[in-house]
């Protein structure tokens, strides 16, 4: 057998996996749609910041049927605090046309038509609720690959990407000591490994179960993989935020849904447009990552006193309070550009 093969790997990597994985909340059992909901909460979110929430969830909607039936609010409520309110709304959105089906689909291809459910989460739901037999691949996943196999790749290409696809999906066909594997071991075993073990910086290869089997370890090119992704091109934005106040001092913000930049955070309602040239009138400028933001402030006085803010992603919130509610000085400064104290 070459030195490296899929099934020499999964010899080692299986059984690491079964002695070594954490317990968490969603691995208790194969149910689809407990596993789909970890895998939506799981998407730019950490596992331990993940598991009160995911608990809480639970809870309020423990299976398919009561997630279809409630409310979107409801849903938009127990999401409050994971950010990415998109994320609950297709959640949603999916649940109520899944609760439709006869049953819950089984494989990748059937589960991409869903809202929400991308080559990643569709792969993940069927090969670990259903042990469909393919791969998953996401950052930790191309991590460990890229330096099992010792890849050179530009990995954020597509037709490069699909060069780890396909070797994630030979590992989830492959076998332990001659029996086939679980796929959900598979794929579950490799994104732990790059979770604890096949880390970014300092990798603890005196603890990796796949150490004598690693490419990129023998090449000593383990700093080298996965290729860094190239820096993004400057984009210019026009942001357009509204800043609405009340008589009582207070201002409306809602958790970033619209714009590119600052995703998540606490902001003005308003709008964002990407310019193809720097716009000549504008109150302030700012750069976060890679947008280089134009702004232009808008204000409206609201004379009603505001009630509770009727979704979890809106809040008004007290002038006193701006500060510790919103760090960045881009949002900040639309205050200062109304000269409003
Ligand atoms: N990240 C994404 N899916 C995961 C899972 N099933 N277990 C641990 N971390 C994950």
């Amino acid at each position: 057998m070459a030195q490296g093969a899929p099934n020499q790997i999964l010899t080692r990597l299986v059984p690491w996996y079964i002695e070594s994985r954490r317990t968490l909340p969603w691995r208790t059992n194969r149910d689809p749609y407990r596993i789909w909901a970890s895998e939506v909460m799981l998407q730019q979110t950490t596992v331990t910041a993940v598991i009160p929430f995911y608990e809480r969830f639970m809870k309020r909607f423990p299976d398919l049927k009561s997630l279809a039936s409630a409310a979107l609010e409801d849903v938009i409520e127990h999401w409050a605090g994971l950010g990415y309110y998109s994320r609950a709304r297709s959640l949603h959105k999916a649940a109520i046309e899944l609760a439709r089906q006869p049953e819950f689909p089984r494989t990748h291809t059937e589960l991409l038509n869903f809202p929400g459910l991308g080559p990643y989460t569709a792969r993940a739901v069927s090969s670990l609720a259903f042990g469909e037999p393919v791969g998953v691949v996401d950052g930790n996943v191309i991590r460990v690959l890229s330096r099992v196999y010792d890849l050179d790749l530009e990995w954020w290409k597509p037709k490069e990407r699909d060069e780890i696809q396909t070797r994630a999906d030979a590992l989830a066909q492959g076998s332990v000591d001659g029996r086939p594997a679980d796929p959900s071991d598979v794929n579950q075993a490799l994104m732990e490994l790059g979770a604890t073990v096949c880390t970014p910086q300092s990798p603890s290869c005196l603890l990796c179960p796949v150490t004598t089997l690693c490419r990129a370890r023998a090449n000593e090119t383990i700093s080298l993989r996965p290729r860094p992704k190239p820096r993004k091109e400057t984009e210019i934005w026009l942001w357009e935020p509204l800043v609405q106040r009340s008589g009582n001092k207070q201002v409306l913000l809602v958790q970033n849904d619209y714009a590119p930049f600052l995703k998540g955070h606490w902001i003005w309602p308003g709008k964002a447009v990407r310019l193809k040239k720097k716009p000549k009138d504008y109150h302030y400028k700012g750069l976060v990552t890679h947008h280089e933001i134009f702004v232009n402030v808008r204000t409206s006085k609201t004379s009603k006193s505001p009630k509770k803010a009727a979704q979890a992603d809106q809040q008004w919130v007290s002038l006193i309070d701006i500060k510790s509610k919103i760090p960045s000085s881009l949002v900040r400064k639309a205050l200062d550009a109304l000269e409003i104290s």
